[in-house]
């Protein structure tokens, strides 16, 4: 069976123009970048030609670059990085939102338990972040605030450059997870650019067609951070450790690539390619299955993702008969000790925890074609009815005739 791939939130394919850049730094490149012999400065070279290629990619400096081991790295680095780079007299204060990864809410709550104090600030029903309700969370002691790009699980979009300027003029940091926006988004960190208030931004390489365990964090200069590792003086003391070299050169191609591909979207008047799919799926599930629509759908979203709920079915189970179909979605929950709890992005957006429940992620990548849509949209609207059958709460819609 010839699967389809529609889950790219969660990890994008590893593309074989990457894995042909990085096989060379397995086999006859493998000095440790850190050596002063030649084989090691050939590992060096390619790790600051990746920075440079990644820098160009983000419009920033090449010592802005902090090479991690992915998503969930950088934004710890970035939280603990900054609040507890400097002792202060009052207590720092954080201010994040309901509807963060794990990784920054977690890492939040881990960060409340030594002191800091935290605001997780709420959203709209379509998962926005208004300016004004940033604006009325600062404290005098706010040190950082730290609030998503793009949304893994809806692809809703933040107004980031509004939201960064909000924290600058009052004196505090911006971070933002920018996992799910790299390589879809143009992102111009530059002086003067619409990010230019952004201090810390987040990536990771498994979302953007490079290799799982390779992440980037910016980090403007002049912001101090304290390292989370202790050991050699990499990265300029900010993340100790060997390089992992080749998944360094995989990401350098991988931002290559999407230098190409955001040259290629930008003057279309129309969606691009991606948009235009994501929208067919969207409108092909919407038109064929009754009591399903679209979380997140009144405001601008990642063109990749879309997150629709099917009442009455579980997603759990819808998205285990999808893939005995040959299709790999997600559902918006975390299984936890055996039970499923409804996703914490969709509960904050004030979806009830049983539509939460029935709600699931479609996401797409740069090589999804129109044929493999048209063949999700002949499987979904038979898997959800079939779950409907069972489901004793479930009425079908009245039709006209009935
Ligand atoms: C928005 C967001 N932040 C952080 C992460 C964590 O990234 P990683 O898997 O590289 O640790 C993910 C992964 O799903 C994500 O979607």
């Amino acid at each position: 069976m010839q699967r389809i791939y529609m889950d790219a939130n969660a990890t994008t394919p590893l593309l074989p123009a990457v894995l042909d850049a990085m096989r060379p730094f397995w086999i006859e490149h493998f000095g440790n970048a850190s050596s002063i012999h030649q084989q090691g400065q050939y590992a060096r070279g390619a790790v600051e030609q990746a920075r440079f290629t990644i820098a160009r990619l983000l419009h920033c400096l090449n010592s802005e670059i902090v090479f991690t081991s992915g998503g969930t790295e950088s934004d710890n680095l970035a939280l603990f990085g900054t609040l507890l780079a400097e002792p202060s007299a009052a207590k720092p204060h954080l201010i994040t939102t309901g509807i963060e990864h794990h990784a920054v809410l977690h890492a939040a709550h881990a960060l409340e338990e030594r002191g800091v104090e935290v605001t997780i600030l709420p959203c709209t029903p379509d998962g926005i972040i208004l300016p004004a309700t940033l604006q009325a969370a600062l404290r005098p002691n706010t040190r950082l605030v730290s609030i998503i790009f793009a949304n893994n699980e809806t692809g809703t979009i933040q107004p980031i450059p509004e939201l960064a300027a909000i924290a600058h003029h009052a004196g505090a940091l911006f971070h933002t997870d920018a996992v799910q926006a790299a390589g879809k988004l143009p992102l111009d960190l530059s002086p003067e650019g619409p990010l230019k208030y952004v201090d810390l931004l987040s990536i990771s390489g498994h979302k953007m067609y490079a290799p799982q365990g390779t992440g980037i964090l910016f980090v403007r200069r002049n912001v101090r951070l304290t390292p989370l590792f202790h050991g050699g003086t990499h990265e300029r003391q900010r993340r100790a450790g060997t390089e992992n070299v080749p998944g360094i050169v995989g990401l350098g191609k991988a931002a290559e690539l999407a230098q190409q591909w955001l040259a290629e979207d930008a003057p279309t008047d129309g969606p691009t390619h991606l948009a235009a799919l994501r929208d067919r799926l969207e409108q092909g599930i919407l038109a064929a299955v009754p009591d399903s629509g679209v979380n997140g759908a009144g405001t601008l979203r990642g063109s990749n993702t879309t997150n629709i709920y099917f009442d009455h079915v579980e997603a759990e189970a819808l998205v285990i008969a999808l893939d005995l179909k040959g299709l790999s979605v997600s559902g918006g929950s975390a299984c936890q000790s055996g039970a499923a709890e409804p996703s914490h992005v969709l509960t904050a957006m004030g979806l009830s925890p049983a539509r939460a429940r029935a709600s699931v992620r479609f996401s797409l990548s740069r090589l999804t074609t129109q044929a493999e849509v048209d063949a999700a949209l002949a499987i979904i609207p038979t898997a959800v009815a079939r779950l409907r059958e069972l489901s004793p709460a479930y009425r079908k819609p009245a039709t006209a005739s009935a």
